[in-house]
């Protein structure tokens, strides 16, 4: 059974490393500023697991005041397979439940359809809806203003 922590501020690199590696970067978000954010405010946070000073599987998980979810569910490709990233599910799931939330949604992209499998067997399932969004602060903008 690993340990999963909150991240610290010597995590941050291996972190982001450990994002690009499992492919979850795109150029359009930032991963800095989505770590900095979810450390910010108390109702998110992300938890990590360390061994042999690698950063080898990550989780984010916040709430926004009725619904958890999870985002950057990673799990360094040398160490898959191997039940991390349930471990990391389950992580979250704790932290959610000790936050008072009772239900855990989360987005898997289109082209990432491979991953339902693992969701399905940690007992996630497909809700018929569909994810709406806009951006509304552009990209290198900090604010509305
Ligand atoms: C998805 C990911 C986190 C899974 O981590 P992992 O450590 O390999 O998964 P686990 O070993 O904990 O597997 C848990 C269960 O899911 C199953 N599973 C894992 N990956 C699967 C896949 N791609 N398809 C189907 N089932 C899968 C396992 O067989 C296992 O089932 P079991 O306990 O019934 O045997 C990892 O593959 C990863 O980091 N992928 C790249 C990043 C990514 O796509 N993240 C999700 C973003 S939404």
């Amino acid at each position: 059974m690993n340990t999963f922590r909150e991240i610290g501020d010597g995590d941050v690199e291996r972190v982001v490393k450990l994002w690009q590696d499992c492919g979850l970067t795109r150029p359009w978000n930032d991963p800095y500023k989505d770590i900095a954010f979810a450390r910010e405010g108390r109702h998110s946070t992300i938890l990590v697991c360390e061994e042999n000073s690698r950063i080898i599987a990550s989780v984010m998980a916040g709430h926004d005041g009725h619904r958890g979810m999870l985002y950057y569910v990673a799990v360094d490709p040398a160490h898959q397979r191997r039940g991390l990233g349930r471990q990391a599910v389950r992580a979250a799931e704790a932290w959610l439940g000790t936050q008072g939330v009772w239900k855990v949604n989360l987005l898997v992209r289109a082209e990432n359809e491979a991953v339902r499998g693992f969701y399905e067997a940690l007992g996630y399932e497909v809700n018929p809806v569909m994810c709406m969004a806009r951006r509304i602060v552009e990209p290198g903008q900090n604010s509305l203003s």
